[in-house]
């Protein structure tokens, strides 16, 4: 088992297509994060040369130390990638079994790989055998539904084929994120394999963390959702763990300062019009949980530039600071974002696609 430099006892940045991009990944270990990863890309694109693919898997010294995750169903193909992964020096490669998206699990991808156990521990032998040093870990769900869950097997196969890590997304592949988190899988995982195992699903809080952590024995715990827009909870959990008090919510000028170099490092990363949309969202991350947030989501798709983007926020946070918003129930906003987050803004109460139409 290989585990350079890896710090389990530090909150780990999930993958997230088209989120954890460099700048969140940035942001995030600037917090404390222990380990970040990058999103999923294709292992046959890799294998290719695939410019796109390529470039979602480059990463900068300081965001170090990253996993870079793959998805494939080919040993030959992934252990190939494997090998052109190795060239940008991550810490760790990941394969990718837990996707639940139709277009990949119905190309035995993703989740797709947990119906047949064996051959997914081929997939990680031939991975193991050409990461050399490198770890490898795999990041599972818990089955494909809750008639089919096999986590422990598929678990047991990954780690008897050399993988260093395990990561478990405690929901169902058909469940997505309808389905509540069962933790209590995490145990009997634990039991099954000596290697660590880390632990993910609705982390959203610095108290969620720290119950998962003290009453399901695992060894680390990722988190995807309740980073966005609060990359201040890596900080608050280090801090709890290391020093055993909460420093608590930031207040609203580091709010404001780490909004901002999230959209500056944005703008590096993608260029003013491809960082517009995305700083757009985290903004909207960010904002979520003040007075304010539905003036936000009535203005904010028009904008057409990062410079009156930016004129817009500074308003918004003086108008939040000066307590000019009326006090609003944001718990339907609160209840999306939890629930699908990404794409939450699409839902009928908040037709953002008329808006920008
Ligand atoms: C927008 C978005 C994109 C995601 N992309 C990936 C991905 O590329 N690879 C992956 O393994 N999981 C991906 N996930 C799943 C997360 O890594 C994580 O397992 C899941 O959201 C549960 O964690 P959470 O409850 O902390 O959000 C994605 C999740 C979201 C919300």
């Amino acid at each position: 088992m290989k585990l350079f430099g890896i710090d389990f006892k530090k909150l780990i940045l999930a993958p997230m297509a088209e989120i954890s991009d460099a700048a969140f990944r940035k942001i995030s270990r600037k917090f404390g994060a222990g380990l970040v990863f990058t999103q999923m890309v294709s292992a046959e694109g890799v294998a290719r040369h695939n410019f796109t693919t390529l470039r979602y898997l480059s990463f900068a010294r300081d965001e170090k130390p990253i996993g870079v995750q793959v998805l494939g169903n080919d040993a030959k193909i992934l252990g190939r990638a494997v090998k052109e992964i190795l060239k940008f020096n991550p810490d760790v490669i990941d394969l990718n079994s837990g996707c639940p998206v139709a277009k990949v699990t119905s190309n035995n991808m993703g989740s797709g790989l947990m119906d047949d156990p064996k051959h997914l521990g081929a997939l990680v032998n031939s991975m193991v055998k050409a990461a050399g040093e490198t770890p490898i870990s795999v990041k599972f769900r818990l089955g494909k539904d809750l008639s089919k869950i096999n986590v422990v097997e598929s678990a047991k196969a990954a780690a008897d084929n050399g993988a260093s890590f395990i990561t478990v997304h405690v929901r169902t592949s058909t469940g997505r994120y309808d389905e509540r988190p069962r933790y209590e899988w995490l145990a009997k995982v634990k039991e099954a394999v000596d290697i660590p195992v880390v632990a993910n699903g609705s982390i959203f809080t610095l108290e969620d963390a720290l119950f998962i952590k003290e009453n399901f024995n695992v060894d680390g715990l990722m988190i995807a959702r309740g980073a966005l827009g609060n990359p201040f909870i890596f900080k608050r959990y280090n801090t709890f763990v290391e020093k055993g008090f909460d420093p608590g919510p930031p207040d609203l000028s580091l709010v404001k300062e780490t909004l901002f170099e999230h959209i500056n490092l944005l703008e590096r990363e993608f260029g003013e019009f491809n960082a517009l949309d995305k700083a757009k969202k985290h903004s909207i991350w960010y904002l979520k949980e003040y007075n304010g947030i539905s003036i936000l989501l009535d203005n904010i798709f028009a904008l057409k530039s990062l410079s009156s983007l930016y004129e817009f926020l500074n308003k918004h946070f003086d108008n939040i600071q000066n307590g000019t918003y009326p006090e609003e129930d944001n718990s339907l906003i609160q209840q999306k974002f939890f629930k699908r987050v990404v794409f939450w803004l699409l839902e009928d109460n908040y037709n953002v696609l008329s808006k920008t139409a």
